[in-house]
């Protein structure tokens, strides 16, 4: 131990201070020093609620706003892990540093408090400015996929099912997809606050208090919407954690979905995208190699997300109400999700905003004509044959046109009509990706109009 006086919330009742294999083994300062901001904020609140309710002076009040300015000036999260063998958490922190700066004022601030309706309090403040933070950062990713979209213009190519060539789609289309998807990861985080934004405060170590806290200022002062409605569970449940981290999982999954596709994208098969090069890596060994990694590491990085998401859960379903020290383990994994996903949502509108489309590429996908397979299925329908009767004509068709090595557009009209006699000259206009894409008519679809719509309104929606 250093020489710092460590202030324990807890001493009274012991005879012999703590083995230090023990305090290795469960302090925490190094990991929730990142709760300082808010904890500060909740301490602010609490002195003014306890003057309020008559158990702090006005003069004792000022003496631990002043110290608790003076903390804040003083102390990052950083500056904190260097402390972190001499004292149990932020909490005890706090506590000890403000006995310094306030002297006896702040032995009044923990009063009908526990470390347990505290570190939830902290933690709901912590997360949802994180929430907060993310959302505006996913906004981002959203314009630069969506400036991406027209920077691809009217590029189409051949969408794929199964990871073979399916029907063509707008390039913009498929981008546009991830737009819709990240949307929803926002709605999820925007409907996430109202069960985030509760008072825990009041509840103190489970069982409520004797105190006349009044929980209606600090909830007003701290900006929660709502107070608990039960003190047990305001007191061991993080669900609030476990849904964000849900939230932020899906987030990832589709982040590395997306960055799946760059990484096809960007392979010598498919060419259809130029990395910038400040976003690119080379190989140590392989002088011609520029490697895509940024896009697998949010690939893999997704992996280490969805496992603290397990970890969550894990660490909660075996916990007999209340409190168990277990819950501390909620932290490590919570906070390196954030800090995951900052980085990851602050690198990702750069890059996406500097890939280059290679048209070229496209267009050579589109010459394989069993793309319009669809299309001749559905000609065959608006000519009045069954649906299922038009799936296997043109189904023996492409079979026809393989063992012939032939293809579709090359085949005479004489042969397409020895399988149906609906087909005439018309079927060729078929080939034609333009004209594909143009036939769609169901909302969502990829037709270039919907496409266009869809660009204005993410742009008037998100900015640019
Ligand atoms: N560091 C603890 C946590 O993160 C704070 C609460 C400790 N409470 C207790 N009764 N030991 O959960």
């Amino acid at each position: 131990m250093g020489d710092r006086p460590m202030k324990k919330l807890w001493g009274g009742r012991f005879k012999k201070s703590m083995n230090s294999a023990l305090k290795d083994f469960s302090y925490s300062l190094a990991c929730d020093g990142e709760l300082l901001g808010a904890e500060v904020k909740v301490n602010r609140a609490y002195a003014k609620m306890l003057t309020r309710i008559g158990l702090m002076s006005r003069a004792e009040m000022g003496r631990v706003l002043k110290g608790l300015e003076l903390i804040e000036k003083k102390w990052t999260p950083k500056k904190l892990e260097a402390l972190s063998g001499q004292y149990e958490d932020v909490h005890s922190f706090v506590q000890s540093e403000l006995e310094k700066m306030a002297g006896s004022a702040a032995r009044k601030i923990h009063t009908g408090r526990s470390r347990n309706d505290l570190v939830v309090t902290s933690t709901r403040i912590w997360l949802r400015e994180k929430a907060a933070g993310a959302i505006v950062q996913i906004g981002e990713v959203q314009k630069a996929l969506v400036f991406l979209a027209t920077k691809a213009d009217k590029i189409i190519f051949p969408g794929m099912t199964h990871l073979r060539k399916a029907q063509p789609v707008l390039m913009a289309h498929h981008l546009l997809a991830y737009v819709e998807m990240l949307q929803e990861d926002v709605s999820r985080l925007q409907d996430a606050m109202k069960r985030i934004n509760v008072l825990g405060l009041g509840s103190a170590a489970l069982a409520g208090s004797a105190l006349p806290l009044d929980q209606k200022f600090l909830a007003k002062e701290l900006g929660f919407q709502t107070i608990t409605s039960n003190s047990m569970a305001a007191t061991s449940d993080r669900s609030f954690l476990v849904e964000v981290v849900a939230d932020l999982s899906i987030l990832w999954m589709h982040l590395s979905r997306m960055a799946e596709d760059f990484i096809l994208w960007n392979s010598e098969p498919f060419n259809l995208i130029e990395l910038d090069d400040a976003f690119a890596t080379g190989s140590s060994l392989m002088p011609q190699k520029k490697n895509p990694d940024i896009f697998e590491l949010i690939r893999g990085r997704s992996g280490v997300v969805f496992g603290h998401l397990t970890a969550l859960l894990t660490i909660q379903k075996g916990l007999p109400l209340c409190y168990n020290r277990d819950l501390q383990e909620d932290k490590p994994g919570v906070f390196d999700v954030f800090r995951k996903t900052r980085l990851a949502l602050e690198l990702l509108p750069q890059v996406l905003r500097t890939i280059a489309f290679k048209p070229e590429s496209a267009s050579a996908m589109l010459l394989d004509e069993t793309l319009f397979a669809t299309d001749m299925l559905e000609y065959l329908v608006r000519k009045k044959i069954a649906f299922s009767q038009a799936h296997e004509i043109v189904g023996k068709i492409v079979a026809y046109a393989q063992e012939k090595k032939k293809n579709l557009r090359t085949l005479e009209l004489a042969e397409y009509r020895r399988f149906s006699g609906c087909f005439d000259e018309s079927v060729y206009d078929l080939f034609n990706a333009e004209v594909s894409v143009r036939a769609k008519k169901t909302a969502g679809s990829t037709h270039p109009h919907a496409v266009w719509t869809e660009i204005g309104k993410w742009e008037k929606r998100l900015g640019r």
